[in-house]
């Protein structure tokens, strides 16, 4: 009978494991990507960007409403900008730039970047603006303890002893609860700094959300709970048939 009891218990335990196991390694490696996003120009690591501004490559919007006081700001902007196409994307770490449809040029270092650059293809600074994002808003030190969090959970989760278990739900909430700052975070600096730096272009710059990188944080803080859920959901059946 007790054989029984054992043999049913560990055949339930070994593989709702190997799914925390996946789903821990997952999301590690959804957030090394992210963080890594706009590190090189290989692949969709230029793809994976917090927020981009470029020029609208000589096409002005005309800014009209309410509260616009100089409707001229646009024509006057537009003739100094000029018909320069660049485009900078933001990542944790890095920035790409391209100055006309073609390759991008990726670097830790935004000064090399800039050193690069005419002042005709950079008219109003919009290489600085980025760095500025990046080193003044972007926070990527929440994610990085997330990462680190996660793999100790992975590490708690592999031996057997359940008091561990019950350690690792803890880690793995708190892990998944810094991924939820850290998103909302990138989340609101990047619409906020999008919608400031397009109203401030009157209609010369373009600015956009990276969506992958949405996607990677919001699906990264999904993957967290879930393995929190489910690790708790173990560890309380475990403990139900241990009495
Ligand atoms: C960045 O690049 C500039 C110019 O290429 C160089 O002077 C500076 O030392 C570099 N900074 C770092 C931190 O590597």
């Amino acid at each position: 009978m007790t054989v029984l009891k054992v043999e049913f218990l560990s055949l339930t335990f070994l593989r709702p494991r190997h799914v925390f196991l996946l789903l821990l390694v997952a999301s590690i490696v959804l957030m090394s990507l992210l963080l890594a996003g706009c590190s090189s120009s290989f692949s969709v690591m230029p793809r994976i960007y917090l927020l981009n501004i470029g020029y609208n490559g000589g096409t002005v919007y005309q800014v009209n409403g309410a509260t616009v006081v100089n409707p001229q700001a646009s024509v006057v902007l537009g003739n100094f900008v000029g018909r320069t196409a660049l485009e900078v994307r933001i990542g944790y770490f890095s920035i790409c730039l391209r100055s006309s449809p073609g390759g991008w040029l990726c670097s830790q270092n935004a000064t090399s970047l800039a050193e690069n650059l005419n002042p005709y293809e950079d008219p109003i600074n919009l290489v600085n603006v980025a760095q500025n994002f990046r080193e003044k808003i972007v926070f990527p030190y929440l994610l990085i303890i997330a990462a680190a969090l996660s793999f100790i959970v992975f590490v708690l989760i592999l031996p057997y002893p359940p008091l561990l278990k019950t350690v690792a739900v803890g880690v793995c909430f708190l892990s998944a609860v810094l991924v939820l700052i850290s998103v909302l975070w990138q989340h609101t600096a990047s619409v906020a700094a999008a919608n400031v730096a397009t109203n401030l272009g009157n209609g010369t710059v373009f600015t956009g959300v990276g969506i992958t990188a949405m996607i990677l944080g919001w699906f990264t803080f999904g993957l967290l709970t879930l393995t929190v859920i489910g690790v708790y959901f173990f560890v309380a059946i475990h403990a139900l048939h241990a009495v």
